[in-house]
């Protein structure tokens, strides 16, 4: 895969509760997400704690320009990037530019110098900057819908907004065309569009069409709570398509998985290459990759069966803090794809319109 692993989550439930973060994430990335998301927080929270008592005590002092302080405001900040990236409320960007811009000032006057800090500010600083976000676009859909226990219940690094949403949306689908899941894993973002879709009495002879290369790998493990997927001990690399269809058994009659991959330059892969078979597509979910490639090569070959007008494409992943690439992909597609959606999630929902 193009995103690999370079370590795991420590707390990836967590994450989800927040709306944020899946897939495969750096240590820093985790440790980021969970300062977040967690009312436990991270390994540095007995020191930090130790540290305040310190301070009230006056065993310590603490200075406010020193490197560590810094380092606190920094993760704040990145904080703050990713609670907007989640709710894209345009009202609040203003005062977001102004911190962000406050903290480049920071950092330049500052003796610690790392470039990948600087420039990460500075992108998040640009993308704000042309954000488009639309205070317009619909917050709520998916907040009441219900999920099944039995959906509840299979492992995911969706979150239950999103997982919500994705109910909703196929439930009151209207257009014609068939559904297509990038990146179903074991099935739960799958099996919540086939229990909206169960329930949509426009439903006619529509498909869910999940695709994954269902090749398993070892940082997967931190997302599974299932006792027996735990104890069935996969190996890396080894597939796990066989537990796809036990989680998702009752939509059978609904679900198509495709075990292929989608190629891109360093996606390679002795599995079959995906392709579509050019049918209309109602709705479409990406979540392999937040990848720009990954995002190219999807638009290259599903793009040619949407709808003007009517298909919707929903990115996961939009969101996440390491997102970027997927967020100027799609200000980069403004005018084709417009947006819709703005669960309480990374997940991000675009109306497709064709430019001639
Ligand atoms: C973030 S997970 C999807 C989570 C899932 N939607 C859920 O409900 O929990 C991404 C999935 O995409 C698959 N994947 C990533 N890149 C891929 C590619 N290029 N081709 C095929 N599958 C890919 C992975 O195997 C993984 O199962």
């Amino acid at each position: 895969m193009a995103n690999h692993v370079v370590g795991m989550p420590q707390d990836p439930a967590a994450a989800k509760r927040a709306g944020v973060q899946n897939g495969p994430v750096s240590p820093v990335q985790a440790g980021l997400v969970n300062h977040f998301a967690s009312s436990r927080g991270t390994a540095f929270v007995p020191t930090l704690h130790q540290y305040i008592h310190d301070v009230i005590d006056g065993k310590r002092f603490f200075d406010p320009h020193a490197t560590d302080a810094m380092l606190m405001r920094v993760l704040l900040a990145i904080g703050e990037i990713q609670t907007y990236w989640c709710e894209e409320k345009r009202s609040e960007a203003i005062s977001l530019l102004k911190d962000l811009r406050g903290m480049l000032v920071d950092l330049g006057e500052f003796d610690f110098c790392d470039k990948r800090i600087r420039s990460f500010f500075e992108d998040s600083i640009r993308s704000l900057e042309t954000d488009a976000a639309a205070d317009t676009v619909d917050r709520v859909a998916g907040d009441n819908e219900e999920l099944s226990k039995p959906v509840r219940c299979i492992p995911t690094m969706v979150s239950a907004v999103t997982l919500r949403y994705y109910k909703w949306l196929a439930r009151t689908l209207e257009h014609p065309g068939d559904i297509v899941d990038l990146g179903s894993w074991m099935g739960a973002s799958s099996a919540c569009l086939a229990e909206g879709l169960s329930e949509n009495v426009r439903r006619k002879d529509r498909k869910i069409h999940a695709y994954d290369s269902f090749i398993w790998r070892d940082w997967m493990r931190t997302y599974t709570e299932d006792p027996e997927l735990l104890a069935a001990n996969i190996r890396d690399g080894d597939s796990f398509l066989d537990y796809f269809h036990r989680y998702t058994a009752c939509f059978r009659h609904l679900i198509e998985a495709h075990r292929s991959v989608l190629r891109t330059a360093t996606e390679q892969s002795p599995l079959p290459a995906l392709e579509w078979s050019g049918g209309p597509i109602a709705i479409l979910v990406m979540d392999f990759d937040h990848e720009r490639a990954a995002n190219e090569a999807m638009w290259r070959v599903f793009s040619p069966s949407f709808q003007d007008g009517s298909t919707i494409v929903i990115f996961n992943q939009y969101g996440n803090v390491p997102a970027g690439e997927v967020r100027d992909f799609c200000r980069n597609k403004t005018g084709e794809l417009v947006p819709l959606h703005k669960p309480r999630s990374s997940a991000k929902a675009f109306r497709y319109r064709h430019i001639a």
